[in-house]
């Protein structure tokens, strides 16, 4: 049976390990070929290697998605590689912690930290969109996935920029969908709950037990959790599917 991606090409960002490495590899397994983007070098070649050694097709790219030359960039090197872009999955994102924000409230964030959480997690989302965007109009249609969070639909103390900027991607997603409609193209969110990565490290050692008695199902997720659901979304199955928002959390935001 042929792969749900099979013939499409991809590019993937935050590829480099985690939620983004897991999916850039079940598109592999799926039959697309990938373009694997991370601003770790290192990262970015060790998943295009696994995907290589499954018998797969994958492009290693160094961006930063901050930076609009990386960007756009990152964007030509896969058109030239597979010669159209299928579906994108912006997805290379930080956590709190990693900007000096972790355990501050709203009016205790750092400038520089509020700052640069916006940057990566919220503008570079939209300067991937801006360039994938201009791509699949040229072509005729593709399909965009934004990695939000189960933070981009509710508030979550001393979270105040993390949970701006997912809030954000949300909008742009929904905006996105609505203005691209006509040019066949498709833009969902995917909001994951508590995923097992390097990310979530830090706030599972701080706040891990209240962190579990919230989640229904009593674990966290996978990385292939949310990976399975970017690849229905960039399917044809999910043809019909454009401007929503998937949660895949555990039933954490049910009640
Ligand atoms: N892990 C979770 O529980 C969870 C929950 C909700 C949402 N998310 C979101 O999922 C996405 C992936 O998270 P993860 O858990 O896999 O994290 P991770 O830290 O394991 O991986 C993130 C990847 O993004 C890359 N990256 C960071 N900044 C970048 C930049 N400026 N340019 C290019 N690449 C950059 C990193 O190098 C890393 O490889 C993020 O957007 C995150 O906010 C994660």
């Amino acid at each position: 049976m042929a792969g749900m991606l099979e013939g499409k090409t991809a590019l993937i960002t935050g590829a480099g390990r985690g939620i983004g490495r897991a999916t850039a590899l079940l598109f592999a397994a799926e039959g697309a070929r990938v373009a694997v983007a991370d601003q770790m070098a290192e990262g970015a070649a060790e998943t295009v290697a696994l995907i290589n050694k499954a018998g797969g097709q994958a492009l290693a790219i160094t961006a930063d998605v901050t930076k609009p030359g990386d960007v756009a960039s990152m964007v030509s090197a896969a058109v030239s590689a597979f010669g159209r872009l299928d579906c994108a999955f912006n997805n290379a994102g930080i956590a709190g912690y990693q900007v000096g924000g972790a355990g501050k409230k709203t009016a205790d964030w750092p400038e520089d930290a509020f700052d640069r959480m916006i940057a990566v997690n919220l503008k570079g989302v939209w300067l991937c969109m801006r360039a994938e965007l201009e791509q699949m109009q040229k072509q005729g249609g593709g399909a965009i996935v934004n990695t939000a969070s189960i933070a981009g639909l509710f508030g979550i103390p001393t979270s105040s920029a993390y949970v701006a900027s997912k809030h954000g991607v949300v909008g742009l997603t929904r905006t996105a969908a609505l203005e691209y409609a006509e040019n066949g193209i498709r833009v969902n969110a995917v909001c994951p709950g508590f995923i097992e990565t390097d990310m979530t490290k830090d706030t599972m050692a701080r706040r891990g037990a209240q962190i579990m008695a919230g989640i229904p199902v009593k674990r966290m997720g996978m990385p292939q959790h949310i990976a399975e659901m970017v690849c229905w979304l960039c399917s044809d199955r999910a043809a019909y599917v454009t401007g929503s928002t998937h949660t895949v959390d555990g039933a954490y935001t049910a009640a």
